[in-house]
């Protein structure tokens, strides 16, 4: 090694990961102030943006500037700036967009729980009602903004995933295919391309449906998806042949997750399938993105990911045997089971 492959000391490389804190909100600026749809519409000079974006032109360029250290964009002339492939993923509604889950999970929803991880881990428990005052998806539905930011963000996050179902999960002949919880649809949308006669059920609390309306109405699927609202723990879509849960069960403490599965299994066919979209825990020891999921599980909703072999155990108790676990290749791994 000489001394440009070196690692970095220690200090620095911690210094570095603490600073990550920093860097969020400094993608999040970026997003929110909308630079990278400008800067792509071809407004490169920092005193048109800022005249652009309604900002302070000196202290756009020192945003710029930071934004430029962490990869996202680059000073191609003195206060002119062009955008990265990094900074391609804060445009809006472009092909893996990561725009409003970036400013979803930097804004007062996540970043004040997160600012009391420490008391999370004492209790055991999230810290969502001591700095939100509500549980996650009251104060979603109370701060409607947020909560509509935060349903698309996971609309960015399920378009990744979704790909990556489609691609290794077949839905086979299912004909009523129900996303239990699944906000704008997305997986669902990707779901039903591999199925083109059967018909979707998009089932969420009612006020995020009526959010996901236009998503749904400009998906060029509306025609083959019902839209209902309701409550997963007690009013499930009747008759389904396949359930789909992306994302939900990690939400969830055991007990939760288990009443959650009962009232699927209550409301589904005969001989029906459960499908499991999560991040699954590594079976030994070893690093993975999904224990950082995991605390973010931990701090928002008291819930937490699990192995495959934790939910199989999981589904057991509420009457579904799995049949298959299907790594996507992505951070998801899909788990099939059958209603028993
Ligand atoms: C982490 S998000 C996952 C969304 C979607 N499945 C995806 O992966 O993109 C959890 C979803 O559960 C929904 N949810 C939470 N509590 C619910 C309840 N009691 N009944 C129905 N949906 C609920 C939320 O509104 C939210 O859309």
């Amino acid at each position: 090694m000489n001394e440009h492959t070196e690692a970095p000391p220690p200090h620095a490389v911690v210094l570095q990961m603490l600073t990550g804190m920093w860097v969020s909100q400094i993608l999040s600026a970026v997003a929110q102030l909308g630079v990278p749809d400008l800067i792509a519409a071809g407004t490169r000079s920092v005193e048109h943006l800022a005249e652009e974006c309604s900002a302070d032109a000196s202290a756009l360029h020192r945003l710029l500037r930071a934004a430029a250290t962490v990869g996202l964009v680059v000073e191609t002339a003195p206060a002119e700036f062009a955008l990265t492939p990094l900074g391609e993923t804060l445009r809006a509604n472009t092909p893996g967009s990561l725009r409003d889950f970036v400013i979803a999970e930097t804004a007062p929803g996540h970043w004040l729980p997160w600012g009391r991880l420490v008391d999370a881990v004492k209790r055991g428990g999230a810290m969502t009602k001591e700095t939100l005052g509500l549980d996650p998806w009251d104060y979603y539905a109370t701060n409607v903004e947020e909560g509509r930011c935060f349903a698309r963000g996971m609309s960015n996050l399920s378009a990744i995933a979704s790909a990556d179902v489609a691609r290794v999960y077949d839905p086979g002949d299912a004909k009523r295919i129900v996303d239990v919880g699944g906000s704008e649809g997305v997986l669902l949308r990707g779901v039903l391309s591999r199925a083109p006669n059967a018909r979707g059920v998009l089932f969420d609390r009612a006020d995020v449906i009526e959010g996901a309306r236009g998503a749904v109405a400009n998906s060029g699927m509306a025609d083959r998806i019902e839209l209902v609202g309701g409550d997963f723990f007690t009013d499930m879509p009747a008759g389904g042949d396949l359930y789909l849960l992306k994302s939900i069960l990690h939400d969830w403490p055991d007990d939760k997750c288990e009443e959650i599965v009962r009232s699927v299994h209550r409301g589904a066919a005969e001989g029906s399938r459960l499908v499991l979209v999560e991040g699954l825990l590594p079976d030994t020891p070893q690093p993975s993105p999904v224990t950082l999921m995991d605390m973010n599980m931990l701090v928002m909703l008291g819930g937490r990911e699990r192995t495959a072999g934790e939910y199989t155990a999981l589904l057991k108790r509420c009457g579904y045997e799995v049949e298959r676990v299907i790594p996507t290749g992505g951070m998801f791994g899909v788990i099939e089971a059958k209603r028993i």
